[in-house]
C-alpha cells in the first residue's frame, strides 16, 4: 500500500479562527490517481480541501499536524506500507493553547503564542516502517542563483528528514498547474522531470517511486 499525506493542515486559535498553509491538495490527489492507475492500493491522510478525492483511494480526514502524524503512524504500524509520500503542506506552527468558542479578537491577540509543530514526515521516516520514504521541497527557482540554492535546500531536507528521495518543485507550482520539477534520490542521479502539469509529474513520480522500490 502507498500512504500519502496531502493537503494543508489547520491549527485552530479558537472555534472559528485558524492558521493554515496555501495548498489546494491537487498534487496529492494527482499522485494518488497515478498510483491507483498502476494498481497500487492508496491511503491518503488528508487535510481539509475543497476537492473530491480520486475514486478508489482510502481517505483519512484530519485537521491538524498532530492528527496527521497520529493517523499516518497508526496506518504505518499496521504494516504493509510500501511507500510513504509526504505531499502535505503542513502548517509549521500551532497556538500554544486553543481558546474555547469565538472570543473577541483582543482576547485572541493576548494569547497568540505559537509553538513549532512536529515534522510529520521526518518523525514517520525515523520509525522506518515503510520501505521507501519520499518528500517534497517547494523552493523558489526564478533565477539561476535561486535554483542552485534550491538544490542545496532540497538535498539538506532529504538528509535531515531521512528520506530516500525528494521532489524539488518550483514555487511557481503554488500559483499554476505547470511547474518544473526534479527527482533527487539519496543515492543515484538526479532526474530532471521537466516542466509539466501536476498529473504528468505525478505519473513520472510514480514511475520513479516504483523504480526505487525495485532497488530495495
Ligand atoms: N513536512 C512535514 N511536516 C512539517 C513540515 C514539512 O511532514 N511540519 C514535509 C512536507 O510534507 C514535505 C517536506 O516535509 O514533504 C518538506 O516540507 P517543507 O515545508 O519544504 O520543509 P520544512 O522542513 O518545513 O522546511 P523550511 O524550513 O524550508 O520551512
Amino acid at each position: 500500500m502507498w500512504l500519502l499525506t496531502s493537503g494543508p493542515t489547520r491549527e485552530h486559535l479558537d472555534s472559528v479562527r485558524f492558521l493554515s498553509n496555501a495548498s489546494s491538495g491537487r498534487m496529492g490527489f494527482a499522485i494518488a490517481e497515478a498510483a491507483l492507475a498502476r494498481d497500487h492500493e492508496v491511503t491518503i491522510v488528508q487535510g481539509p480541501v475543497g476537492l473530491s478525492p480520486p475514486p478508489g483511494a482510502q481517505i483519512l480526514p484530519v485537521v491538524s499536524a498532530i492528527e496527521m502524524l497520529e493517523n499516518a503512524a497508526r496506518v504505518l504500524e499496521r504494516g504493509g506500507v510500501e511507500a510513504l509520500i509526504g505531499v502535505a503542506a503542513v502548517c509549521d506552527f500551532r497556538p500554544a493553547r486553543k481558546l474555547a468558542g469565538k472570543p473577541a479578537k483582543s482576547e485572541v491577540s493576548r494569547h497568540l503564542d505559537l509553538v513549532l509543530n512536529p515534522d510529520v514526515l521526518a518523525e514517520l521516516a525515523a520509525r522506518h516502517l515503510a520501505r521507501v520514504h519520499v518528500g517534497f521541497a517547494l523552493q523558489s527557482m526564478a533565477t539561476p542563483e535561486e535554483a542552485s540554492a534550491a538544490f542545496v535546500a532540497a538535498r539538506s531536507k532529504l538528509a535531515r528528514k531521512g528520506l530516500d528521495a525528494i521532489v524539488l518543485n518550483g514555487a511557481a507550482a503554488m500559483e499554476s498547474d505547470e511547474s518544473h520539477a526534479y527527482w533527487i534520490p539519496a543515492r543515484g542521479e538526479d532526474v530532471d522531470l521537466g516542466a509539466a502539469d501536476k498529473m504528468a509529474h505525478a505519473r513520472r513520480l510514480v514511475a520513479c517511486i516504483e523504480e526505487l522500490l525495485t532497488r530495495r
